[in-house]
């Protein structure tokens, strides 16, 4: 494949991932967010053709930084979602890429809190 045309299908499967998957995401949902940063396949999935594999945090904490990071630039949330007696899970129980997010804690406490998660 010429890298041109690597570069065309890059673009398109991008365009692709990047279609809200769910109605009320828009310009600031998290793949429009990661599309418009620059943010690659690879940067997430550290494979050259994403599989299923599950996507570690250690790429998240690449660019975002570690839990003790994301805890102080949500010091504001009440309760910290970063903060709790969860303690480290995996980034992608809560933020996806390609679908809409869940907040994992309102499994248990459905209606207790709220949360602005994109
Ligand atoms: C910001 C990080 C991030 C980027 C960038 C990203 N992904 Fe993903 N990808 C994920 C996460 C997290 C999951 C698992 C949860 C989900 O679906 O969002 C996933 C899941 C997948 C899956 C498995 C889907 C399934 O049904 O289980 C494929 C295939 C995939 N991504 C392909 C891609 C391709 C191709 C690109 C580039 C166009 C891409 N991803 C960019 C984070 C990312
Ligand atoms: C290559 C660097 C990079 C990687 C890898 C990456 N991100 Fe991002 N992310 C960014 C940039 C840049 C932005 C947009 C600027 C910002 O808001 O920080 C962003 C935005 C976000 C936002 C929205 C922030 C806001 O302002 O509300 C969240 C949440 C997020 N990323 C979570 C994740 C998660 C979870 C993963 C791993 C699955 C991940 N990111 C992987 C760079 C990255
Ligand atoms: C238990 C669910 C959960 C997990 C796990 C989680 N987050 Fe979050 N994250 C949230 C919620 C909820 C918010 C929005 C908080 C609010 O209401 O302001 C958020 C916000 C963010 C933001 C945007 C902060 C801002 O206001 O600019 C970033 C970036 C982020 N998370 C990255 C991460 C990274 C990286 C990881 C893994 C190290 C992670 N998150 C793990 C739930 C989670
Ligand atoms: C598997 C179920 C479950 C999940 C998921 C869960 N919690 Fe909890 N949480 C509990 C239980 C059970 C208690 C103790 C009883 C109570 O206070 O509701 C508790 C207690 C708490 C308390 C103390 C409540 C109080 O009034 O003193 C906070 C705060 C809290 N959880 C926050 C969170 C956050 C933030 C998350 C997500 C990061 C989360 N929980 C995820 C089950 C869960």
């Amino acid at each position: 494949m010429t890298s041109v045309n690597r570069c065309l299908l890059l673009l398109c499967l991008s365009l692709f991932c990047s279609l809200p998957a769910h109605p009320q995401e828009g310009k600031t949902s998290l793949p429009a967010l990661h599309a418009k940063a620059g943010v690659h396949c690879y940067d997430c999935h550290q494979e050259e053709k994403p599989s299923k594999k599950a996507v570690a945090s250690d790429s998240c904490m690449t660019c975002h930084g570690d839990y003790p990071a994301m805890k102080v630039l949500t010091k504001d949330a009440k309760p910290n979602p970063h903060d709790s007696h969860l303690g480290e899970i995996p980034c992608t129980e809560c933020h996806r890429q390609h679908q809409a997010p869940v907040v994992k804690c309102l499994e248990c406490h459905q209606g207790k809190y709220k949360f602005k998660l994109k």
